[in-house]
């Protein structure tokens, strides 16, 4: 049985380590119990630490639940897409997304993950140092517009890399705030916060119009499905809804997964025995067929990955309130009460996984199982993320070929710090240094 306890500490405390460095904060209050009341008063906030009380709200009690305040700073960002509608919206829009994640379409999306790896291969091959954070966001980023919109923004990949950047930053800058200033209210934030907003959908408005008038181009892609979309009195989506996803994929698709592989590969050069046996595994696993199935000939790179996602879940806090009263664990909770979920603390469980802050790939050994929403980074129930098997996928082909080629160093002599921003970030980029590897 769940139990809610107060926190012990005083209201003002809590916000401001909260405010300060929430990662701490929640790693903090992981160990106190399995719900967590902040104390906050008319408006409840609770930090939910145990599975069962996750799996309650995410996924048993999950249509009382809105995503509130997240959802309404995205808002500005990627409109009413799929990470941001809410109920009978957000069913039929997951409806007409699917089939972009199906497998016959993630196997050409392989081969498209392998060539624009290949390609940063290229560019490696002439540095001896780079931020590994800055080329998995460029790589990331050329992946997701290729496979989703049948794009290639090469010529602009650095001006449209720096928008998401500031895109990400001004929104967890709203989020975290305690007054939400409105978006249309010209502060130097709001300005630089819908400059960018501009530049993307600029781009994006491009390739909307080259869709229409080439749609055989785009037939392969996300794109070229949702224009295919009509519904039962054969009306087609709007470009406000076209736009709106695809600004969802480019954002919620993107910096996730290179900032779990800035992570990763930050980690692998702490570890060379990892990387000894993730090279021997790259060496002689039996590759052929279509890419897309060679994740279950690279099993241990696959435990890298899942070690990863338990150490630095890119998503790190889910977040959760309640749109009508419920009756959960013996007691009320009214509508309007604030429920916070951090996978970054609740994956560091030391009951779960001993030594919780070693990386260590062997906890993800086949045959070890652990129990539902003790690990979980991506999420669960029906909000969870659409795109964790084309994560899954990128990550494994990404550092196939990366280590096939070569091997990275880190430089500094302090491990990476985390940034929470909407994305689990290492901060201030983090330097590396580039051997190529002779066989
Ligand atoms: C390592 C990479 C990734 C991680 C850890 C991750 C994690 C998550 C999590 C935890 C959620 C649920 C959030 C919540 O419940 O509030 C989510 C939702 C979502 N993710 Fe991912 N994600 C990743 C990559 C991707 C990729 C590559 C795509 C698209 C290609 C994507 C698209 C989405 C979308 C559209 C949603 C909203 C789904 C919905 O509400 O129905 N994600 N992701």
């Amino acid at each position: 049985m769940v139990t809610v306890q107060d926190i012990a500490t005083p209201r003002l405390q809590n916000y401001l380590e909260f405010v300060r460095d929430p990662i701490r904060f929640f790693t903090r209050v992981q160990p106190l119990g399995d719900m967590i009341s902040l104390k906050t008063g008319i408006s409840p906030t609770f930090v939910v630490n145990s599975p069962e009380a996750i799996r309650e709200i995410l996924v048993r009690q999950d249509q009382s639940f809105i995503k509130g305040r997240t959802t309404t700073v995205l808002q500005r960002t990627v409109g009413e897409g799929l990470l941001t509608t809410e109920s009978e919206r957000h069913a039929t829009q997951k409806k007409y997304i699917q089939p972009a994640f199906y497998k016959d379409v993630m196997e050409r999306y392989a081969y498209a993950i392998i060539d624009e790896t290949e390609k940063v291969v290229e560019l490696l091959e002439h540095e001896q140092e780079v931020d590994i954070h800055t080329v998995m966001m460029r790589l990331t980023l050329s992946i997701i517009t290729r496979t989703m919109f049948s794009t290639d923004v090469s010529a602009e990949e650095k001006k449209l890399a720096d928008a998401v950047t500031t895109t990400i930053e001004q929104s967890v800058k709203i989020l975290f705030s305690p007054v939400m200033i409105p978006a249309s209210v010209p502060t130097t934030a709001n300005l630089k916060h819908k400059e960018a907003i501009q530049t993307l959908e600029a781009m994006i408005d491009d390739v909307l119009a080259a869709a229409k008038e080439h749609p055989e181009w785009f037939k392969d892609s996300l794109l070229g499905m949702m224009m295919a979309v009509t519904d039962e009195d054969g009306n087609s989506l709007s470009d406000k809804e076209v736009r709106d996803q695809m600004m969802t994929m480019l954002l919620a698709g993107h910096e996730t997964t290179a900032n779990l592989l800035g992570w990763i590969i930050a980690e692998i050069a702490g570890h060379p025995i990892v990387e000894k046996r993730l090279l021997e595994e790259l060496t002689t696993a039996k590759l052929t067929g279509n890419p897309f199935n060679w994740m279950r000939e690279l099993p241990y790179t696959q435990q890298i990955i899942e070690e990863g996602l338990r150490l630095y879940p890119p998503a790190w806090l889910i977040y959760r309130e309640l749109d009508e009263p419920v009756e959960m664990f013996g007691r009320s909770f009214k509508k309007g009460s604030t429920f916070m979920i951090c996978p970054y603390a609740v994956h560091r469980n030391e009951k779960v996984f001993p030594n919780p802050e070693l990386f260590d790939p062997d906890r993800f050994a086949v045959g070890n199982k652990y129990s539902p929403f003790s690990y979980f980074p991506f999420g669960g129930g029906s909000r969870s993320c659409i795109g964790s098997r084309f994560a899954m996928l990128e990550a494994t082909l990404i550092l196939k070929v990366l280590y096939k080629n070569f091997s990275l160093r880190n430089i500094r002599h302090h491990g990476p710090v985390p940034e929470p921003l909407i994305s689990l970030r290492i901060k201030n980029g983090w330097p590396m240094e580039v051997e190529k590897r002779r066989y």
